[in-house]
């Protein structure tokens, strides 16, 4: 080997054990930064969040797998997010807080577009289970006097399983858009609970659906109806935390188009 190569040599040999130093060292001080998760016990309580929050350098490790909201509880409308100027702020002809319906007048126009008693919609229902939603269409009707929305369903169906592990449900109801003047719609967040044929929660429910529609359709009396339903179905009972609607027959009123009737 020449002593020009052997110089070239040298020099890289050093050259990389320099840079192999730089990234171990580099490594280590990622290490001393980010430290590691302390049980949670140990764990000072994580407050409420922003939705748009962002983690800074000295935020406790965060496992794969886990997200914001196994720790925080995630404030959608912590601040003027358009839904909020639309509901209680500066909108359109409205000054903050002006065009608010009452909460019984809300319900009512709740009733009035979802129905009450022995009539049914069919709602968009939306589960969640390990982080992934599952959207699927259910028919309910609504008890305007508990506030709660009653299902029936095949039992072993996917809905069934999420909200047997993850009862927090959204819906949502809404007719076709055709234009801006009759926009009609309508979302649900509450909590679901499910049961079977033996309980006295299932009668209640049976006393609110429209399941006599099931009965017309297949030409059986509803005695019978009722039976296979009792046998062969699971009924979720969804209590309603809070509705917000799009109603924009509203226009012109003394009312906005939007408002919202949240459970104390
Ligand atoms: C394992 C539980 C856990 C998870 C998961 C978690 N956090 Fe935190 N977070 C905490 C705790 C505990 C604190 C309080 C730390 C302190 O004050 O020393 C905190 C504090 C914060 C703070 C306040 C300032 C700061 O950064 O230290 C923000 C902002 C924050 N978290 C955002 C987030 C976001 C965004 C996510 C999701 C990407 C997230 N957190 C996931 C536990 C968690």
């Amino acid at each position: 080997m020449s002593k020009q190569k052997f110089l070239i040599v040298t020099c890289l040999v050093c050259l990389l054990a320099l840079t192999g130093y730089g990234v171990q060292y580099a490594a280590e001080s990622q290490k001393k930064k980010a430290p590691a998760a302390k049980p949670v016990a140990e764990q000072k309580k994580a407050a409420g969040i922003d939705a748009t929050a962002k983690l800074s350098d000295t935020h406790p490790a965060i496992e794969e797998g886990i997200t914001c909201n196994d720790c925080h509880e995630v404030k959608i409308d912590a601040k003027t997010t358009a839904t909020q100027a639309w509901l209680y702020g500066d909108y359109m002809k409205w000054k903050a807080k002006e065009g608010i319906m009452p909460k019984d007048k809300v319900w009512e126009q709740i009733v009035k577009i979802l129905g009450g008693k022995k009539q049914k919609r069919t709602f968009v229902l939306a589960t969640s289970l390990n982080n992934k939603p599952l959207t699927t269409t259910i028919d309910c009707s609504l008890d305007p006097d508990k506030k709660v929305i009653y299902a029936f369903s095949e039992r072993g169906t996917g809905k069934l399983d999420q909200m047997r592990v993850n009862p927090h449900v959204s819906l949502n109801w809404h007719k076709e858009f055709t234009d801006f003047q009759s926009t009609l719609c309508v979302q649900v967040s509450g909590k679901a609970e499910l049961f079977d044929g033996t309980t006295k929660e299932f009668d209640e429910g049976l006393s609110v659906y429209y399941f006599e529609y099931g009965a017309e359709a297949q030409k059986i009396p509803a005695e019978k109806m009722m039976m296979m339903m009792k046998k062969g179905m699971i009924m979720t009972r969804i209590t309603i935390d809070q509705i917000t609607f799009t109603d924009n027959s509203l226009f012109g009123s003394e009312f906005r188009n939007r408002q919202r009737w949240t459970r104390n």
